[in-house]
């Protein structure tokens, strides 16, 4: 009898329906992602179930499962802990906070706690390296950690706690994430309102709009291009007749408001119309 609940069932139909009947395979990631929500890891019944829902062999569903270290191959913990150790972390600590929860935890990469509450993972770059040193619970960020702060965490989390995260929505255990890695919403009340951006990403942006710096001829509406159907412009986006391509539209609303986007550089000309100019400034606002 298969492992598998009806609602994995349903929830794998529904997946699979979300791709061209011709190319079903590429719903394998969220499938995987599917599986190992209802064991907690990918198993050789969730290899299996993979293969009979797309109509592939188990080496084929192996193959990627085995690829992406997402997919874990053995159970594991409520709470996924991974800390960084690649290069930027490491040289701001994270080679220490992942040796002292290690050595608090008494398990070693990819293990995890005799309660079954904590797996340990040491992780290549977590595209945050501007919050160095990070480490992610079940993929939400902790940032700018110490040992004695990451310790914090985890002795929160198996004591029933759960902290929150520097950025992003509130924690949820790794079978309950993988059920939205799977292209499902988080129904928890208020549960993606939590967080945003951190400042240290935002801080070229803010420059950006400091200086008057835009990408010339950039529209945030571009419609998609698609293959079969022609270029389909966003809904209210005007298209031109005339054979001109709509101004940008944070262009059209800078020269409304009389803001500096459109304003003269030091030169005289437009900063908007000159690449030069722009540089110029980008050099001398991150002097
Ligand atoms: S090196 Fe740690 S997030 Fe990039």
């Amino acid at each position: 009898m298969s492992v598998f609940t009806e609602t994995t069932r349903e929830r794998a139909r529904e997946i699979v329906a979300r791709y061209p009947a011709d190319r079903s395979r590429s719903a394998l990631l969220p499938l995987l992602h599917l599986v190992q929500a209802e064991e907690g890891y990918v198993s050789p019944a969730g290899v299996a179930f993979c293969a009979e829902v797309l109509g592939l062999n188990k080496a084929q569903v192996g193959a990627v499962a085995t690829f992406y270290t997402m997919y874990k191959r053995k159970p594991t913990g409520d709470y996924l802990v991974s800390v960084c150790t690649n290069t930027m972390c490491n040289v701001l600590g994270g080679q220490e906070v992942y040796d002292t929860l290690a050595e608090h935890l008494k398990v070693g990469h990819d293990e995890t706690t005799a309660d079954g509450a904590i797996t340990l993972e040491h992780a290549e770059c977590l595209a945050a390296c501007d919050y160095g040193p990070v480490m992610t619970v079940n993929y939400d960020f902790f940032d700018g950690v110490d040992p004695q702060t990451a310790v914090g965490v985890v002795d929160e989390l198996r004591a029933g706690g759960r902290p929150m995260p520097t950025r992003g929505a509130r924690l949820c255990t790794l079978k309950e994430m993988a059920v939205q890695l799977a292209g499902f919403a988080d129904e928890r009340e208020g549960a993606v309102a939590d967080g945003g951006p951190g400042e240290p990403s935002l801080r070229g942006l803010r420059l950006a709009q400091q200086h008057g710096i835009a990408v010339p001829g950039y529209d945030p509406n571009t419609p998609i291009k698609r293959k079969d159907a022609g270029e389909k412009p966003a809904p209210g986006t005007k298209v031109p007749t005339d054979g001109v391509p709509p101004a940008p539209r944070d262009a059209q609303a800078a020269e409304a408001a009389g803001t500096a986007a459109n304003a003269p550089a030091s030169d005289g000309k437009p900063a908007g119309d000159d690449a030069a100019a722009q540089q110029q400034n980008l050099r001398e606002a991150t002097k």
